[in-house]
């Protein structure tokens, strides 16, 4: 695998590969996980080059949030994708990526930004948006991969390459989650001992949501506030349980087929996220 810090580097080493060879781009945060080599797995049966990226990016951050001390594991990391086949890893400074303050962003729409994750981490998908356009300039990609667990995330990434055409595919990776069924996530790590055993109840809590809806009760409200009780009993800070429509993460009408639960909780200092398609 070859490691770029620089832009202009990574350009040449692509370049050099000749035409007509096809990129998958898998951008990443370091913190590497099992979730996270699937993607690179999953990418290379789209594409003859594997480009994964390791950038913490502070735009998406908002103040008091945890960009200071969000893990970074570089050599582990490394090594985590030499064995996942990947051939290129840029790994940018800051100053690489952001030599002066960013002036342009890409703004997601209200409808897509101020909901859900947007509604608690004002400004994230923008800081997302921007970077991920960043990076779609600076690879070229033919296509991207994303994992489904930052469900709304993949939305708005979907949504920005549809409408500035990108020619970019955009491929979701099912969540890997661990034995217990706690969804894989970097931040996982923050969880004391006694917060991981707790920790795989979001994932319970949501599975119940949906096994109701399965099973015919279409009182949405109702499931959510259950769900949200359950979990604040259990000691957790629920941001929102949520019912929405797959496809723009809308709230659905009653009886609307194609639906996803999505969670937020803290449980003690940690902010987990999970979601299940129905
Ligand atoms: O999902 C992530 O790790 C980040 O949001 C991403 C897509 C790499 C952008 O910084």
């Amino acid at each position: 695998m070859q490691v770029h810090e620089t832009i202009a580097g990574l350009r040449a080493a692509l370049k050099s590969a000749g035409p007509g060879k096809r990129v998958a781009l898998v951008p990443t945060m370091g913190n590497l996980h099992d979730g996270h080599i699937a993607l690179m797995t999953q990418a290379r049966g789209h594409a003859d080059t594997v480009v994964a990226t390791i950038f913490v990016n502070r735009l998406q951050f908002r103040p008091g949030e945890d960009f200071d001390s969000y893990p970074r594991t570089f050599q582990a990391d490394c090594g985590k994708l030499e064995a996942a086949g990947v051939d290129h890893l840029f790994a940018p400074t800051e100053a690489e990526m952001y030599p002066r303050p960013q002036g342009y962003h890409v703004v997601p729409p209200a409808e897509q930004d101020g909901i859900l994750e947007g509604e608690f981490r004002p400004g994230h998908f923008r800081g997302v948006a921007t970077v991920v356009m960043k990076l779609f300039q600076i690879v070229g990609p033919d296509v991207a991969l994303f994992g489904k667990k930052d469900y709304q995330q993949l939305m708005v990434i979907r949504n920005m390459v549809a409408d500035l055409n990108l020619p970019i595919e955009i491929v979701g990776g099912e969540t890997v989650r661990a034995g217990d069924g706690l969804a894989l996530s970097s931040r996982n790590g923050y969880l004391s001992a006694e917060e991981r055993a707790e920790a795989p109840h979001l994932n319970r809590a949501i599975t119940k949501v949906v096994a109701a809806i399965r099973a015919g009760n279409a009182d949405f409200a109702g499931l959510e506030r259950d769900a949200v009780a359950e979990l604040t009993a259990a000691g957790w800070r629920p941001d929102y349980i949520a019912i929405r429509k797959k496809t723009d993460l809308q709230l659905p009408p009653a009886h609307e087929s194609g639906l996803v639960v999505l969670a937020a909780a803290r449980l003690g200092s940690t902010r987990l996220i999970d979601n299940l398609e129905v």
